[in-house]
């Protein structure tokens, strides 16, 4: 990251963290916005696909961003779906680059090697990788893996930075080796997340053959992993977290006792420009139409949910219940 970018998602950013702490207006750094649910995968862990296809066209999308910049967004993640699905993609980036935001954009890579001029503006790009071809395709269907590490050579190649996601289930908890050793053979980093369950975004549950003994050794080990300097992107706070969650088979729930950050420090806005205080509460709040409605005033500020393992989002929290440690390392990780 650019060292102007830098400075301004970290002022962003402490504004957002004092507003929070002063329990102030909502002020927002980061935006997630899903371009469109369409994809060409059928994961075994997404529902994506399964619901609304529609999406905002060109100009609705520039007016969103114009709201989003307003409301003090500095940080844009876009994800879906598949965002490589839009031949518009490099418009909408060209308009988010228009706001100043430092752009992230979430891909399966397996539509790479068909357009791979949709990501050339990105300033990094997720991708998912779960394991070995055979783990990753258990996990994500046949043909998930063709030509995702072709595609990330070619990202690698090209300066831009990679960071690939697993999903831990049955088919990744084993792949611990695999997957850091490919991470260093490519030059990317790797970010662990556990499998999300029970919202509208996501389908299945985690499997009854994993216990949560099992689960806490497995985060316990990546924390290992990551004091001996692996390529691992996911925090200590969010490692050291994960190490002690007693469910997984509960992704979230409302503990009275906390606050969280979700919709004051960052929010999630859906296809159809509907804002949520992040992903995982779709369906579970009334959402705000980002093109009718100011979020700051119109949201209600109350979350369904206090605690989560949800990744994107518990990584978000620690840099508002951890500011010190995790935004120390987030600006090593990303700097
Ligand atoms: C929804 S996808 C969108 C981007 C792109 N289609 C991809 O798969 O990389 C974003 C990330 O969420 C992950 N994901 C999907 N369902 C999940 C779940 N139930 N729990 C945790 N992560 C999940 C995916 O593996 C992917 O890394
Ligand atoms: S995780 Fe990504 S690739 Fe898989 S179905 Fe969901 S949106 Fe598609
Ligand atoms: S605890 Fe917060 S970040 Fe986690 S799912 Fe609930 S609202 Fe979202």
């Amino acid at each position: 990251m650019q060292l102007a970018d830098q400075l301004a998602v970290g002022y962003a950013y402490a504004s957002s963290l004092l507003a929070f702490m002063v329990d102030g207006q909502p002020r927002p750094f980061s935006a997630t916005f899903a371009v469109t649910n369409r994809c060409n995968l059928r994961c075994e862990y997404c529902n994506c696909p399964y619901i609304d296809p529609t999406n905002l066209d060109l100009a609705q999308i520039g007016v969103l961003f114009e709201r989003l910049r307003d409301m003090g967004i500095r940080r844009l993640g876009l994800a879906g779906g598949e965002p490589l699905l839009r031949s518009d993609l490099p418009d909408i980036i060209a308009l988010a680059k228009r706001q100043r935001f430092f752009v992230t954009v979430n891909s399966n890579l397996t539509l790479f090697d068909r357009h791979p001029e949709r990501l050339a503006d990105a300033d990094l790009v997720y991708t998912s990788l779960d394991g070995d071809s055979a783990a990753h395709v258990a996990a994500r269907g046949d043909r998930a893996h063709d030509g995702v590490l072709d595609a990330i050579v070619r990202l690698v190649g090209s300066g831009k930075p990679v960071i690939a996601i697993c999903v831990v289930t049955e088919h990744s908890i084993g792949q611990v080796d695999f997957l850091l050793r490919q991470a260093e053979r490519l030059g990317i980093r790797m970010h662990f997340q556990p499998r999300c369950v029970d919202t509208d975004v996501v389908r299945g549950s985690v499997a009854t053959s994993l216990s949560n003994e099992q689960l806490r050794a497995f985060w316990r080990r990546l924390l290992e992993e990551k004091r001996k300097g692996r390529p691992l992107v996911s925090s200590t706070p969010y490692l050291e977290f994960l190490s002690e969650w007693e469910d997984f088979s509960i992704s979230a729930y409302h503990d009275p006792g906390t606050r969280c950050p979700a919709g004051h420090g960052y929010l999630y806005v859906d296809p159809q420009g509907k804002a949520y205080a992040c992903a995982y509460t779709k369906g579970k709040m009334t959402p705000v139409d980002l093109l009718a409605q100011d979020w700051r005033t119109a949201w209600d500020g109350h979350n369904p949910c206090t605690r989560c393992t949800v990744g994107p989002m518990l990584e978000f929290n620690m840099l508002f219940k951890r500011p010190f440690a995790a935004a120390l390392e987030g600006f090593r990780t990303y700097g």
